[in-house]
Parts: C-alpha cells; structure tokens; sequence
C-alpha cells in the first residue's frame, strides 16, 4: 500500500495547493495539527472537504451521514493504515505492526471475535473489583489539601488498570514498556526515522529497531510465562486461551501484535479522558459539586460497584461530554475506498482516503446546541443518531474496549470524588497537542486538590489552545 496514490481529479472543495508536491505537503501540514486543520476545514469549506483542492487523494468528510455512509460499509471503505517506516519482514518492528488494526473483512471479523473474548460481562466485572482497588490506593496516598500534576496522575492511574486488567502486571514492572512505546510512537511519526531507514548506530531508525525489540521481548517473555502459569483474571490469559472461527488459537506473533496494540490503545485515551475531566470539573465547580454530591448519596464511602455507577447518571454525563468536546481520538483511522464511489453527490475514485472525525461530528450546533460549551446535563434525555456521537467509533470497528473504559473512567471519577475536591486556583495556559493518535497535551497542567468539606473557588482563566475546544465561562 502507498500513502498517495495518483488519482485522477474530481472537482472538490478544499484548500489550493502547489501543483506537483500539493497533496503530499498538504497532507503533512495537516497531520501537524489535525484538529486546528480539521476545524478551519469545516467551517471553510462545508462537510467533504479534500486537503488538496480537486485532489480525491485526502478528503475529509465531516458529519453524521458521511460517518454512516462510510462506517456501515466496510467493504467500499476498508480501514487503512500504513506505518511510514520500512522494516524486515521478519522483524520485532513488523511483528508490532501485525495486529488487529491491518486487517479487514473476514479476518478482522474472526480476529476481532477473538479479542472480545476478553471483554465479556464477566469479566468486565472482574476488572471493575480491580479498577475500585488501584484507584482507591493511589488516590489515597495523594495529599490533601495539595497539588496535582493532573496528567501524570491520571496516567498512573490508567496506566495501573490497564497493565494489571491486560496483563497481570503491577505499575513498576510496566513503566519501561510504556517508555519504549511511547518512543516507538514518536519515532513512527519522525521523517528521520522514515526517510533514512538504515539500522546504523545512533540513527533513529536504530532506536526504533532496538525499542521495537525491547518491546516484542517483553511480550514474548509475558506469553510464555502466562502459558506456563494461567491467570484466571487477565486479557492476555483469555487471548491465549480463545479461539478463532477456524478453532485456532493465536500464535505467538499474533499475540504479540494483539497485545502491544491494547496496550497502546487503552491507557493513554483513558488517561487524557480522565486529564480533561479534571480540568472541566476544577472550571465548573458547581457540577462538580453537583457529581460529588450524587456519588455521596449513593454510595458514601463505599467502595463503587458496577452497579453504583448505574444508579450516578450525572457522573456518566460528564464522561459522555467530556468524549463529545475532547474525544480521545479526534479522528478515526483512515478509510481507503475499495471501488468508485459517491458521497454527497460528488464521484470518487477508487483509492480515495477519508478522514472521519468524532471531534468536528460532535460540534454539530443541530444536535449539540453551543457545541462548545461543557454542560453534562445536555445528555439528560437526549436523543441521537448512531452516527451522531461516535467517541468509540461505530460499526465493525467501533472501539473493543469502550465498556472497559467507560466503566474505568466512571469508577476512577466516582472514587476521586469521594476522597477530594479539585480547583483551579491559578490562570494558566494550557496547550493540546494532537500529533499522533491521541489528543494529548504539550505541557502537563496543575491542578488544586482540596478536602471535601472546603469550597471551591471560582477558577482562574485558562488560556491556550485548548480554548478553541471548550469555552470557559467566568
Ligand atoms: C476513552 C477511551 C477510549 C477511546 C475514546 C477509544 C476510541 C477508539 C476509537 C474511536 C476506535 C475506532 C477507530 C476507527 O474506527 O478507526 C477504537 C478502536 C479500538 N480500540 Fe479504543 N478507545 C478507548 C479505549 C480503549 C481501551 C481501554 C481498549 C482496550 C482495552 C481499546 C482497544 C481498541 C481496539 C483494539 C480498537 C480496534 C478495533 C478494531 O479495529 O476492530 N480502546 N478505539
């Protein structure tokens, strides 16, 4: 597969670019800033938008009915997903890159049945016993009144669920793997990496050769202990144990490739969910009030339960509006048309790529009156469209994790709400960065904890870019 293909143009709303390198360089410059890109895209030029004027190669297409028409037809729109670095086939690097997301059509379907294996109600239960303890033990070594470093701890704190719910693993044991993957990331998206991929010493490629070995080891060396030894309460042991439509089990390499992609999905979009939560609960302190109020009534200082967090409609609320302003992916993994198509009255070429975003679907004013504004009680009652809130995705790909993480994020908010208030005592600035997958930070933010019987204050402006996200009322 290439990145750009040489398509024939079709007359196309978009930006005008230079003629020969046009949709390549437009392409970079919109992967520097998806979302600032995304946004300008849409109120510029309308719903289906190419990056490149004319140029089918990269066009976005905004909005709910581009989101069913391209998400309930895999097959026109398989997933496409290309690493920009070369490597041996029979590479560490390659055996990461061999997982769930490569795939499509029956093999994706048969694989994906697999990996949901491990995320039945049963289990998720399970998860959820783990999920109360983690979050309950480091939540209680913070000190009270005091300050927090909001990132940082909710990354601890997901990074901990994830490692232990996946793979049986504690915190510490886990930090070198999440320090190799993380690296791996930023250098799958480095031109250096990509543009000179020879294994020489000092090279980034190297780096990205030695990471991605690192990597593959640990995996491997987790898989043949769990083989050894089965957990009964972790995702890897219910991988290692399932089996495809043809009876297999998967191979070594496959769960290699299986596990590092959870591992890279999972943690980090729980934690900047939970990140931006914090931050909206500390600027809007009377629903913060409000949620903490619920959870007191509901459960005191119970440990929650599952069940607990069913009978906490506010808490879901500010989990459900915080994925509508900051989705954890504010776009989904590109689609790749298998055949001619038409969208919008407009023909496409076969092999023209989309770029679906949840982040400009849930800023439709018709279905989210001031889209920017942060206000959980919206989705009292609301109806949508299944295409009209898609933080998760939709369709054969719609995320495999998402009851995981919907019920983490409620369960770690409810325990952090028993235990302490947050403020935002002082103006900052605050700065998203949305390289890669995940809308991150490019500075991590603090915040004030207080006891719950202290007030909070009315917040300190924020200024940043994370203003063109969410208005901040005084
Ligand atoms: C707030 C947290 C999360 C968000 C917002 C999120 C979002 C998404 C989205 C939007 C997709 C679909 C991408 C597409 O259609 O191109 C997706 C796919 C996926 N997610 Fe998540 N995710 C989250 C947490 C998790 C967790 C906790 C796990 C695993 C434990 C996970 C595993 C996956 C996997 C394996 C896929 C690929 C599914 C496939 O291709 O069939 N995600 N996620």
């Amino acid at each position: 597969m290439v990145m750009f293909l040489d398509l024939p143009k079709v007359p196309l709303p978009g930006p005008r670019t230079m003629p020969v390198l046009g949709g390549k360089i437009s392409l970079m410059r919109f992967l520097g800033d998806p979302v600032k890109n995304m946004l300008d895209l849409r109120e510029e030029f309308g719903e289906l938008v190419a990056l490149s004027k004319d140029d089918p190669g990269w066009v976005c297409a905004f909005g709910s009915e581009f989101n069913r028409e391209i998400l309930s037809n895999p097959a026109l729109y398989p997933n496409f997903i290309e690493s920009p670095i070369r490597k041996p086939a029979d590479s560490a690097a390659a055996t990461l890159d061999y997982n769930i997301l490569v795939i499509n059509g029956d093999l994706h379907r048969s694989k994906r049945r697999v990996l949901m294996a491990a995320f039945t109600k049963a289990r998720l239960q399970a998860y959820g016993e783990q999920m109360v303890e983690i979050a309950g033990r480091q939540i209680g070594r913070w000190r009270v009144p005091g300050a927090f470093r909001a990132r940082e701890a909710m990354t601890d704190i997901s990074l901990e669920i994830a490692m232990r719910c996946l793979f049986g693993l504690g915190l510490e044991e886990s930090r070198a793997l999440c320090t190799d993957s993380a690296r791996i990331m930023d250098l799958v998206l480095s031109p250096a990496a990509a543009l000179f991929p020879f294994s020489l010493p000092g090279t980034p490629y190297r780096e990205y050769m030695t990471c991605s070995e690192r990597v593959d080891g640990a995996f491997r060396r987790l898989i043949t202990a769990r083989r050894a030894e089965p957990k009964e309460d972790d995702v890897l042991s219910a991988m290692i144990h399932a089996t495809d439509d043809d009876g297999e089990h998967m191979t070594d390499r496959e769960l290699v490739g299986q596990a590092a992609t959870l591992f890279n999905a999972s943690h980090d979009t729980s934690a900047m969910t939970l990140t931006w939560a914090c931050l909206m609960l500390a600027t809007h302190p009377e629903i913060q009030r409000e949620a903490a109020a619920e959870v007191k009534e509901a459960i005191g200082d119970a440990p929650p339960t599952l069940e607990d967090i069913e009978r906490m409609p506010k808490l879901g609320w500010i989990i459900q509006e915080t994925l509508r302003l900051f989705p954890a992916t504010p776009n989904l993994f590109f689609r790749r048309s298998s055949a001619d198509s038409e969208l919008g009255g407009r023909k496409l070429p076969a092999g023209a790529t989309f770029i679906l975003s949840p982040l400009v679907t849930h800023r439709d004013p018709k279905v989210f009156p001031n889209p920017r504004r942060f206000d959980p009680k919206r989705w009292d009652g609301l109806r949508l469209g299944p295409y009209d809130y898609i933080p998760f995705g939709a369709g054969v790909r719609r995320c495999v994790g998402a009851g995981f993480a919907g019920q983490s994020t409620r369960l770690v908010l409810a325990t952090f709400l028993q235990r302490a208030r947050i403020a935002a005592p002082r103006p900052q600035r605050i700065d998203y960065r949305a390289k890669g997958v995940v809308l991150g930070l490019e500075r991590d933010f603090d915040l004030e904890l207080l006891s719950p019987d202290q007030d909070i204050p009315a917040p300190e402006p924020i200024g940043g870019t994370v203003e063109r996200l969410v208005e901040f009322r005084a």
